[in-house]
């Protein structure tokens, strides 16, 4: 006898676990700051590009003939690229679909993976879009309504036949307006700094594609990429080579990614001023840490928290002391499901396998130059000799100066290095014994203020400047009486 609900109707023998369009338009933009959604879109321009270009992406410059101009205004959000456009028959089937199917995979070197972006960026934005896009002799457009957002039976859009001939340009054009009143008033150029911290966003996390040619203009402004350099030895090593400021570095294939991990210096140790000021968060510490680079998109900027490392397995937790110290991790895949990429682009999925073992070589590359500040740390004046015979150089120019010939082969483990060769830096040491000690001392404020004013006639002169003039004025007097 079939069982009966408590009212009396027959037990349901299924529950619906179907989709609320609400979750995708209303909740999942909610996990996702604005910038980053808008680099979602960027992503997609970039990954348009991959899929166009295919393998002459090894190419030096293989981004060069591609842009992407975004217009952030309050009543209107724009997108405009050239980079290859939406194939009509992806946009027939999966391009607006709400996530992936599992049969779309890819074999590029893109970071689109989760069929989420472009849609969840529209829903943070605004509530009216359009998709233009053309791809070869295909073009078209695709409208969101306000209406369709929120009819939740209705999944599809309408596609429009555009003629083209008319749409010259292979590339895409997303116009989002009934801009949402926050992102309206972040987009008010005259009133929030939004759209000019968004081009030193853009600027830091596209640094490497905009490196390799890519344009991206923000209100008519072209972004410019910041630069990575570490300190190294001007010339080609070899194992013979003796001690030497230069990096660390490891290159390999780790469980089917190609990584390369480097890390070193890329200023001068700060004085004790410097370290106190970074304890009060006085000064600037934004070049110091780990950035991680997936496919070429910077997921993680310049991090100095136990996500890359820092205060974990023997590495002492980032502080001032460790200013000059930065590192910058390159993974790189067809197979982007072995990527450590969260759905944001912007963090590690900290439970991956291949970046809990590249982990290990950024604790250990760190470590060597934890360890060298605190070794040179006592001796400041000599450390400055040691960065004579070392210059700022560019990554490519770092891994060319650290040829195979200088590296020492990784066996390959079953953890998951497959093949890798690592080169650990002869550090320049602080001769035992060395002629200088240090001499350190604490005073009240004002009495070294009285010393500043009366040493210098700078009542604010550096508290280590008052204390060594001191200590030189009584020793000339003492030598003066000898
Ligand atoms: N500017 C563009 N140029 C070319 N194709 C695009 C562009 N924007 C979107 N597409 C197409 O639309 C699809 C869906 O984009 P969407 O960002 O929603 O998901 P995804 O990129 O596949 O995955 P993810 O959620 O990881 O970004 C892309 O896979 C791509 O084929
Ligand atoms: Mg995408």
């Amino acid at each position: 006898m079939p069982t009966r609900t408590e009212r009396g109707g027959p037990f349901p023998t299924t529950v619906s676990a179907a989709p609320n369009k609400d979750f995708f338009v209303h909740m999942l933009v909610r996990d996702i700051e604005l910038g980053d959604a808008i680099l979602d879109l960027l992503d997609n321009c970039v990954d348009g590009i991959v899929r166009s270009v295919g393998e002459s992406l090894k190419k030096d410059k293989p981004y060069a003939k591609y842009y992407a101009e975004i217009t952030l205004s309050p009543k209107k959000f724009e997108i405009r690229d050239n980079c290859g456009g939406i194939p009509l028959e992806l946009a027939k089937t999966k391009a607006f679909h709400m996530g992936r199917p599992p049969e779309h995979r890819e074999d590029a070197a893109t970071v689109g993976m989760y069929g989420i972006g472009m849609k969840r960026a529209i829903f943070k934005i605004g509530q009216r879009c359009e998709v233009m896009s053309k791809n070869k002799n295909d073009a078209f457009e695709v409208e969101i309504t306000k209406k369709w957002l929120s009819e939740a039976e209705n999944w599809d859009l309408p596609i429009r036949r555009l003629d083209p001939n008319e749409v010259t340009i292979d590339g895409t054009t997303i116009s989002i307006d009934d801009l949402k009143p926050e992102v309206a008033r972040k987009f008010d150029e005259s009133k929030d700094a939004f759209v000019s911290d968004f081009r030193t966003f853009v600027s830091q996390h596209y640094a490497l594609i905009l490196q390799k040619g890519f344009r991206v203009k923000v209100n008519g402004v072209k972004v410019d990429p910041v630069s990575f350099e570490l300190l190294g030895a001007p010339s080609v090593l070899t194992k013979k080579s003796g001690p030497r400021l230069t990096p660390y570095l490891f290159q390999g294939d780790i469980g089917g990614v190609d990584v390369t991990v480097a890390v070193g210096l890329y200023r001068r140790l700060p004085d004790e001023d410097e370290v106190e000021a970074e304890k009060e968060e006085r000064a600037s510490k934004d070049d110091a840490g780990w950035t991680i680079v997936c496919n070429d998109r910077i997921v993680i900027y310049k991090d100095k928290s136990r996500l890359t490392g820092w205060g974990e397995a023997g590495v002492p937790s980032y502080h001032g002391q460790f200013i000059a110290i930065t590192g910058i991790v390159i993974l790189h895949s067809k197979d982007l499901w072995k990527l450590p990429l969260t759905t944001t682009k912007r963090g590690i999925d900290q439970s991956s396998d291949t970046y809990a073992i590249v982990k290990d070589y950024m604790r250990e590359g760190t470590k060597y130059f934890t360890k060298f500040t605190n070794k040179w740390k006592k001796f400041p004046d000599e450390v400055k000799k040691i960065y004579k015979s070392s210059e700022l150089m560019p990554l490519d120019s770092i891994i060319e100066s650290i040829p195979p010939s200088a590296r020492t082969v990784v066996r390959a483990t079953s953890k998951g290095v497959n093949s890798a060769t690592r080169y650990a830096p002869d550090l320049p040491q602080p001769v035992a014994g060395s002629l200088d000690a240090r001499v350190s001392f604490v005073r009240p404020k004002s009495s070294i203020s009285i010393l500043g004013e009366a040493l210098f006639d700078d009542p604010d002169a550096k508290p280590a400047d008052v204390g060594a003039a001191c200590f030189d004025r009584v020793l000339r007097d003492i030598e003066d009486v000898k």
